[in-house]
């Protein structure tokens, strides 16, 4: 995981940002596509250590996230792709306001399985709405 995010940000410092927690990288999280001529840009994590799910730490690095790419970078638009099923990243999505926009059918594999990818976007004003709600 450490070369991964090593060799990422030697391409483009912000594409790619491990996530520690007391000194264990636990993770990565990412800012890909980013045009800020449009205006947007795909956000991305992982939490590699499943001792570490469901404690806050994704929602509190995506939160940094999204304050980086609205109120920073000055984004319209931030797109998210969870494959189905995965449950715990949909809720994490949606716990932060993302909009289910569509459906990318059978767009990849799960353990060996084709499966559906689901595409869910946050807009500038819903991003202010949710911070200031
Ligand atoms: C998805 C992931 C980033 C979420 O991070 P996390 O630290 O476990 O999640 P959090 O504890 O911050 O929970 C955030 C929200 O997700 C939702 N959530 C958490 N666990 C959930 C579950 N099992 N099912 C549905 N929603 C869930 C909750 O709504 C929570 O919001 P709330 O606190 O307002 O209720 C992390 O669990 C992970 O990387 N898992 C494995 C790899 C993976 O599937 N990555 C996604 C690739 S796109």
């Amino acid at each position: 995981m450490r070369e991964h995010i090593e060799r990422t940000q030697s391409a483009d410092p912000w594409t790619l940002r491990g996530i520690s927690l007391e000194g264990r990288l636990i993770g990565y999280c990412s800012i890909d596509d980013l045009d800020t001529m449009i205006g947007k840009a795909q956000v991305g994590i992982v939490i590699g250590e499943p001792d570490c799910w469901g404690c806050g730490i994704g929602k509190h690095v995506m939160a940094l996230l999204l304050a980086h790419c609205f109120e920073k970078l000055k984004l319209h638009r931030a797109l998210a792709i969870v494959a189905r099923g995965n449950d715990r990243s949909r809720g994490l999505f949606e716990s932060l306001g993302f909009v289910h926009e569509g459906t990318l059918r059978d767009a990849t594999q799960v353990d060996g399985a084709r499966s559906d990818l689901l595409c869910y976007s946050l807009l500038a004003h819903e991003y202010e709405a949710n911070r200031t709600s």
